[in-house]
């Protein structure tokens, strides 16, 4: 079998024993002689899995039982126009902190359906270098709720430690869920895309207060309200049940390493990394500051644009994909998320001394 290394941003690397289970699983699924995908998402069988897969969620998360845990459609994008719908009233106004291109989208669309302010930016011409210090966030006390992305996939910063805030506390956590451990009591909302550490694209999960959910907007489509997928386990319609299927396989997979062992991992990978650019800066620059690199998405330049491309050409030809970096940014972006082991972070530092040597 002729797998590549691949360091996707994402939809990215998945855990092979979760590929290899949807395989063996596919065309009889558990002896009911069809495939999870063919099932009813009514029926006994599909429902277990749902349910098996907001069990582990809570359990590697550690979710309070105060927090409803949904499984929904449209992506993150989706959720930057759910949450004001659900959680801002007229006559407030919410905070969003700006650390790159998500959560300018998430701002922009807030404001297309409220108040919204900027309680922060590290901008800075569009390079997004860095996470504001607790001391420059300018926020309102009585906002309807802040806003953060927890981490930058596009930048590579990541905030290492969430600031203490007294509005409800929403955080964009795409790229970085299931990475590390978290204290979701800090929250009042989380939100994911799941094509990252959770699974393959097509599934939303949020995690939300059950209080927020009671006191959110009514008058808004049955759709869009929080509540109408808490009140039904998030099988209001038909979810998308072969990702949901396929989430249950990677959290399976993750439940038996534990939460504390895949921080381990990655921060053994993103220290591989971030020490060989420092050991090699004469020729790969990293414009992250120290304090805000992510551990999940690495990001650096080569001395011309030129490099750049042969470095992405090259790599390929090693079997590493996935290092351009995104079409805003540019430069090489390496995704390290829960798949990838650490084994494929030493052969792309191997191969980064090489290139260098020309
Ligand atoms: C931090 C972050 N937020 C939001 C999004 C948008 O996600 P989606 O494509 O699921 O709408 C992404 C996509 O990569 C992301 O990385």
């Amino acid at each position: 079998m002729a797998r590549v290394l691949n360091f996707n941003a994402g939809p990215a690397s998945l855990p092979i024993a979760a590929l290899e289970r949807a395989q063996r699983e596919l065309l009889d699924f558990e002896g009911t002689g069809m495939s999870i995908i063919e099932h009813s998402h009514r029926g006994k069988a599909y429902e277990a899995v749902h349910n098996e897969a907001i069990g582990l969620l809570r359990s590697l998360l550690g979710i309070p039982e105060s927090y409803e845990v949904l499984f929904l459609q449209g992506g993150a994008s989706h959720q930057f126009a759910m949450i004001p719908l659900n959680l801002l009233p007229p006559g407030q106004s919410a905070d969003y902190v700006i650390t790159g291109g998500w959560s300018e989208k998430a701002y922009e669309e807030a404001g297309r359906i409220g108040t919204v302010r900027v309680a922060a930016t590290t901008e800075e011409e569009k390079r997004y270098r860095r996470i504001p210090k607790p001391e420059e966030l300018a926020l309102d006390d009585k906002a309807a709720y802040v806003h953060l992305t927890s981490n930058n996939t596009l930048f590579g910063t990541q905030w290492q430690a969430f600031p203490e805030v007294k509005a409800p506390l929403v955080c964009d956590m795409s790229s970085d869920i299931l990475g590390r451990r978290i204290d979701v009591s800090k929250f009042t909302l989380i939100y994911a895309g799941a094509q990252k550490n959770i699974g393959p694209s097509g599934v939303t999960l949020v995690i939300v207060k059950k209080d927020a959910v009671a006191a959110a907007r009514k008058d808004i489509p049955v759709i869009f309200r929080y509540e109408t997928f808490a009140k039904n386990n998030s099988l209001y319609n038909t979810p998308p049940t072969f990702a949901i299927y396929l989430v249950r396989n990677v959290l399976a997979h993750l439940a038996e390493i534990g939460i504390d062992a895949i921080e381990r991992q990655n921060e053994a990978k993103a220290s591989a990394l971030y020490g060989a650019l420092d050991e090699m800066s004469d020729y790969y620059k990293a414009p992250v500051e120290k304090a805000s690199r992510s551990r999940m998405n690495v990001v650096f330049r080569l001395p011309s644009e030129e490099l750049e491309k042969k470095f992405v050409a090259d790599a390929a030809k090693a079997n590493m994909v996935g290092l351009a970096g995104h079409r805003s940014t540019g430069g090489i972006r390496a995704s390290l998320y829960n798949a990838v082991p650490l084994t494929w972070v030493e052969q792309l530092v191997d191969f980064m001394r090489a290139f260098r040597k020309g």
